[in-house]
Parts: C-alpha cells; sequence; structure tokens
C-alpha cells in the first residue's frame, strides 16, 4: 500500500524535523547542563530533554497548527485514541545521556486516531536515523530493513531490564535461560531499535508509551508485536511492562514466560 501525498509530506517533515533536532541538541550539549532528578536518583531529566521537546513541538505546530502531543517532559497528554498526535521522547536514555553523551535518542512518532502512521528513532552520536512504519518501509540512514529472519532462540541475544531480570518479574528469566545472553543498554528506543534490525530477538522492559510508540509502528511492518508481558495491547497511558517480539514466536515467548 502506498501512503497519501499528505501523509508522506508529514513524514518528509518529520524526518527533517529529527535531522534539525538531532543539531539542535548536538550544538549545545557540550555545554553545561542542569540535571534533574524524578522519581529518585536514577530517573533524571536534564533542561536539554525540555528543549529539544520544546524544539520539536514548537516546529510543529508552526506547521501543523491543529495537531496534538503526548511528550514525556510536561503536561502534554493526549489520548492516542482520536485525532493527530505526535508522540514525543526528547532524549531517550537519559542517563545514558548524562554519564556517557553516549546511547541516546531522539524518538517521535505520530498517529492519527489511534493508528501509527511513522516512527523514528534517531541514534544521535552513532548517526543511525530509524524511520518508517505504517505505509512505509523502515530504513536505518539509507538500508531498508527487512522483515524479521526466524532462527533458534539460541542463536539470539534478548535485552531485558534489569530490574525484571533480577527478579524474574513476568518469569523473564525463564526466556533469558533459552537464549544466547542478555543484554541491557539503557534506552528503550535504541533497544527495540536492535530488534527491528535482528540483532535481538526481542526488548522486554517496564516502558511508557513514549518509549515504545515509535518502534512498534516500524515493528509491525517487520513482523514484530509490541504487547503486554500478558499479550495485550499496550494502553499508550501508563507505564507497562512491555515486550518487542517476532509474531511467529509470540505464542511460544508467552508459554515460556508463564513457565
Ligand atoms: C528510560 C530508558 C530506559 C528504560 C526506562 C525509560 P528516559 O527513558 O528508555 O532504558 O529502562 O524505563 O524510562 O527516561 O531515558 O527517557
Ligand atoms: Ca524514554
Ligand atoms: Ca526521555
Amino acid at each position: 500500500m502506498t501512503a497519501n501525498l499528505e501523509l508522506s509530506q508529514k513524514f518528509d517533515f518529520a524526518k527533517s524535523l529529527v535531522c534539525s533536532a538531532v543539531a539542535f541538541l548536538r550544538a549545545q550539549m557540550d555545554q553545561p547542563f542542569e540535571v534533574t532528578e524524578k522519581t529518585d536518583f536514577t530517573d533524571l531529566v536534564t533542561d536539554m530533554d525540555q528543549k529539544v521537546q520544546d524544539f520539536l513541538m514548537s516546529e510543529i505546530l508552526a506547521v501543523y497548527p491543529e495537531d496534538h502531543f503526548l511528550a514525556e517532559e510536561g503536561d502534554y497528554k493526549q489520548a492516542i485514541g482520536s485525532g493527530k498526535v505526535w508522540v514525543i521522547d526528547p532524549i531517550d536514555g537519559t542517563a545514558n545521556f548524562v554519564a556517557q553523551k553516549q546511547d541516546f535518542a531522539i524518538v517521535v512518532a505520530y498517529y492519527e486516531d489511534g493508528i501509527g502512521k511513522f516512527g523514528l528513532i534517531y541514534d544521535v552520536m552513532a548517526e543511525q536515523f530509524y524511520y518508517g512504519g505504517g505505509d512505509f518501509d523502515v530504513f536505518c540512514n539509507d538500508e531498508q530493513l527487512v522483515p524479521y529472519k526466524d532462527k533458534p532462540f539460541s542463536q539470539f541475544l534478548l535485552a531485558i531490564n534489569p530490574g525484571m531480570y533480577h527478579s524474574n518479574h513476568g518469569g523473564v528469566a525463564h526466556l533469558a535461560e533459552r537464549v544466547l545472553g542478555v543484554r541491557t543498554y539503557g534506552s528503550a528506543a535504541l533497544s527495540s531499535a536492535k530488534v527491528l534490525t535482528g540483532q535481538l530477538l526481542g526488548y522486554i522492559s517496564h516502558i511508557s508509551p513514549w518509549d515504545y510508540a515509535a518502534s512498534k509502528i516500524m515493528g509491525e511492518r517487520l513482523g514484530y508485536a509490541t504487547v503486554t508481558i500478558e499479550g495485550k495491547q499496550p494502553n499508550f497511558r501508563d507505564r507497562e511492562f512491555i515486550m518487542i517480539v517476532p509474531k511467529v514466536r509470540l505464542a511460544e515467548i508467552q508459554d515460556i514466560l508463564e513457565g
């Protein structure tokens, strides 16, 4: 299926917008920035998160003044189900950004009446730009990503949230026993991007809508399901236990999680 012209133009706008946001962040990130704790000392936000979000939102509103936002910072919490909604995580992997200045992403997704139209994830320092989904092919930079290719679990790595792995929440340790190894990258979007490129079997974590909105759209085009660990659709409202895994292995993965 091909996308209509209006949507294609919006997708082109979004690609160019995310590239501009990356340039905006890179130009400022070596200046001192303010770091604030949200819920505890491991849950950080910086003034750069807010500035990148403000930049993205003001550029979108300048062209699409009627559109709405579900964005991590502040009170922009439009329900995904109705209208034109941009979902924004201005910096995903803020702890990596603060501690390493590596392995963080700018993440944008676009939904119309609850249907994902396209997603974008930009790995800022590695300069890897993942984009597409809906009616658009999925790319990493100039390379088109291919759909999931099946192979035994034993040949795959798997990314799991460390807290969930430690407590075997939802039975994730049972799945971990079946794979080549477990990895943790500190960015939901970049972990999911590694799933989309076939580098990981899946990613399981306790995350919010802006963490999974973009990869969910791209993943659907490539044969991946983004569901709760009980196999339900995410609610796009609360932080939930979410996995992105190959659709053809979903039932088997759920059986293993249930022990
Ligand atoms: C966090 C990262 C982290 C995940 C957390 C997220 P943030 O996002 O994606 O990897 O484990 O659940 O909140 O706060 O850096 O945007
Ligand atoms: Ca995030
Ligand atoms: Ca964030």
